[in-house]
């Protein structure tokens, strides 16, 4: 049932714009089909360059944010006021300035000792949300790394083949960059959604997304491929940069 579409726009800032623009169309017709929404977030760049726009005139005004529910991709095992915390970055850019009630936003509750303990926890909010959604998140928004990953499934990591059948969160201990410790979303969680959007630039991913888009070699090495949403379409949107050494 994959469905995949691939779209490159000239410059970063034409990207991250249409970007944005897009995931406001998702969302607001998640609200008009069926009176909410329910968005996985990301981190890295999506922080500095898409939320900003989402969060300010004229993308903000036309979403009615008191319908959307937030929950996060994948998020580093440090605390809230770390600066490494996606949950407390993705504040300052977007979720502080929107009108959500902190009873929309589920955080990574990385405040528990034991991960493992963070992941069951975690795994049940999602569990209690999807269920309240129909069982499928509307949007996924995701980045990737020069190296292949996505959220925090690095390429070739052992627990990638070691995830069990059904679970949604994981514990990814040793994670090639850095904070070693970081929790996920699992491709099942993902592949719920919709929409899932990975949003990539740059020259320095070139290599990474021409892997990605090329149908061979073993999915275990590019993560980006165990997402295959069970109902939904997978969006590449790239800058020219980025997409330079896709062939077909
Ligand atoms: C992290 C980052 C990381 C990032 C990708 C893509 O948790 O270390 O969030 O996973 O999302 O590397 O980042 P860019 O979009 O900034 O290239």
């Amino acid at each position: 049932n994959e469905q995949q579409s691939i779209r490159v726009y000239e410059h970063a800032d034409e990207l991250y714009r249409m970007a944005a623009t897009f995931v406001a169309e998702q969302i607001r017709s998640a609200i008009d089909n069926r009176g909410q929404a329910l968005i996985a977030l990301s981190g890295g760049s999506l922080t500095s360059r898409l939320y900003p726009l989402l969060a300010n005139a004229p993308l903000r005004e036309q979403i009615d944010w008191s319908r959307v529910s937030i929950v996060f991709a994948d998020e580093r095992y440090v605390p809230f006021d770390d600066s490494e915390n996606n949950y407390r970055a993705t504040r300052q850019t977007f979720l502080d300035h929107v009108p959500v009630h902190a009873d929309q936003v589920f955080p990574v509750p990385t405040y528990y000792r034991d991960p493992q303990q963070a992941a069951t926890i975690y795994q049940q909010q999602l569990t209690a949300l999807l269920t309240a959604h129909g069982g499928q998140i509307d949007v996924a928004l995701l980045g990737m790394g020069p190296d292949g990953h996505t959220a925090s499934l690095f390429p070739r990591h052992p627990v990638l083949t070691a995830i069990p059948a059904g679970a949604l969160t994981v514990v990814v201990a040793d994670a090639p960059k850095p904070p070693p410790l970081r929790l996920s979303l699992t491709p099942a969680a993902l592949n719920t959604a919709r929409a899932v959007v990975f949003v990539v630039s740059g020259a320095d991913k070139a290599a990474a997304v021409a892997a990605a888009l090329a149908d061979t070699g073993d999915a275990m090495a590019q993560p980006t491929r165990l997402i295959n949403p069970v109902a939904g379409t997978v969006y590449w949107m790239l800058d020219r940069a980025a997409a330079e050494r896709v062939t077909q």
